[in-house]
């Protein structure tokens, strides 16, 4: 797994944000299980709650041209160390269950992470099958 393309293709992306309201650029790649890599960057919209963060603009990506293993997704924003919010944690969940997750500063400083250090004691797809309840 090329770690460092993958990072330097976090930092490029960042650059196509389309953040007017916010002003905040964020960049995200993603490594898919065949080795291909899809990027992603926010995209914002004047009606506010369409945006769409970095991360999951990456992995809808890599989703909708068939890919849905990730097994890594490098994140870089304009704060020091961007973190993925709630619902990319939780996206990154459904299509990363074992993927490396770098949180980059730059090229050379980045913190590598797993989906149960940013979102423990998660809801998955497992947990849809051990419902209690009898069928109705
Ligand atoms: N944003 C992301 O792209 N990823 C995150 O994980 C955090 C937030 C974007 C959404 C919005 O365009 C801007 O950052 C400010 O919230």
């Amino acid at each position: 797994m090329n770690k460092k393309l993958l990072v330097k293709k976090a930092i490029e992306s960042k650059d196509n944000a389309y953040v007017p309201y916010s002003n905040f650029h964020v960049g995200a790649a993603v490594m898919t299980e065949k080795g291909n890599i899809y990027t992603g960057c926010n995209i914002e919209s004047a009606a506010y709650t369409p945006t769409i963060c970095a991360e999951r603009t990456a992995i809808f990506k890599a989703v909708s041209e068939g890919e849905k293993n990730i097994i890594a997704i490098a994140i870089t924003g304009d704060s020091e160390y961007t973190y993925p919010c709630g619902v990319c944690r939780q996206v990154i969940r459904e299509f990363g269950r074992n993927a490396k997750i770098y949180i980059v500063k730059s090229e050379k400083e980045y913190r590598e992470y797993t989906i149960d250090d940013l979102l423990p004691h998660s809801f998955g797809p497992e947990d849809l099958t051990k419902g209690k309840r009898k069928e109705e």
